[in-house]
């Protein structure tokens, strides 16, 4: 048996048959949203193969259970490229997503802004991204499903559905690209000026091998940025990872208001 199977075998066995419709991975400083959801919480160290995900403070657990009224798995917990070197590190967890028969996965991260109308404290719907880091998860991956299309990576249908919750909560949320830096060093003022030449309305470390990742699964992908940060250069605030934990709740707010909405409205 593969080990996504056995993992998802050990996960129903505790928290039910019932297949997760959403699967949310949280971001740095947003992982209170884990503790509304009603349902069992199993740390990551209970499952065999996923990441030591290194969230300051928190045990890394996986909360199978109900939010608003929806069966979701919540990755509270997650490995980045910059740990280990590995663009792969999420891949076991969303493969035992998959198993779980889950189908849909919003991502949500931390991320400077290189937008005057996108600051500190703000939400940004990604319309797409910009793999900069220079690797790609499905390195090694012999399959011919590696060759995975990325049009519409960025899931149309479920970015509308956000895009109205969101209007609907009266939370402004722009849609933007993402561009993603391997970290953990934050970019430089050129790296930004680069960025922002390239396309890019944002910068961050992370969601972009797990959207690689799960589209590579046939999950329906959407994600949502929390700025913590304008990029280097762009402001005379200094850029710190404690600077962006103690911004994280104020946009993380507006996240909560927006996903609890989407899940209640549904698709
Ligand atoms: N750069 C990269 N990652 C980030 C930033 C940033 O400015 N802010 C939060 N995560």
């Amino acid at each position: 048996m593969s080990k996504s199977v056995e993992l998802a075998r050990l996960i129903r066995d505790r928290a039910g048959d019932e297949p997760p419709e959403y699967g949310l991975v949280l971001g740095s400083g947003l992982g209170h949203l884990a503790q509304a959801v009603e349902g069992v919480a199993i740390p990551y160290s209970a499952l065999a193969g996923f990441p030591h995900a290194g969230v300051s403070g928190h045990v890394p657990q996986l909360v199978i259970g109900t939010l608003e009224g929806r069966r979701v798995a919540v990755f509270a917990g997650r490995a980045h490229y910059y740990e280990s070197g590995r663009a792969d590190a999420m891949r076991l967890p969303l493969e035992v997503l998959k198993a779980l028969g889950c189908t849909k996965l919003l991502l949500t991260n931390a991320a400077g802004s290189l937008r005057d109308d996108m600051q500190p404290g703000s939400v940004m719907l990604l319309s797409d991204h910009i793999a900069f880091a220079g690797t790609n998860p499905l390195i090694g991956e012999t399959t011919e499903a590696r060759f995975v299309p990325m049009t519409t990576a960025h899931d149309p249908e479920i970015r509308a559905g956000l895009a109205a919750s969101a209007r609907a909560e009266g939370v402004d949320l722009p849609e933007g690209v993402y561009c993603w830096f391997s970290g953990p060093s934050f970019e430089t003022p050129a790296e930004i000026r680069a960025a922002r030449v390239l396309g890019a309305d944002a910068v961050g470390m992370s969601t972009v091998p797990e959207i690689i990742l799960g589209r590579f699964l046939g999950l329906r992908c959407a994600a949502i940025s929390v700025v913590t940060n304008m990029g280097a250069g762009l402001s005379d605030e200094a850029i710190s990872h404690d600077h962006t934990k103690a911004m994280a709740p104020i946009g993380a707010a507006k996240l909560e208001k927006i996903l609890r909405r989407f899940l209640r409205d549904g698709l």
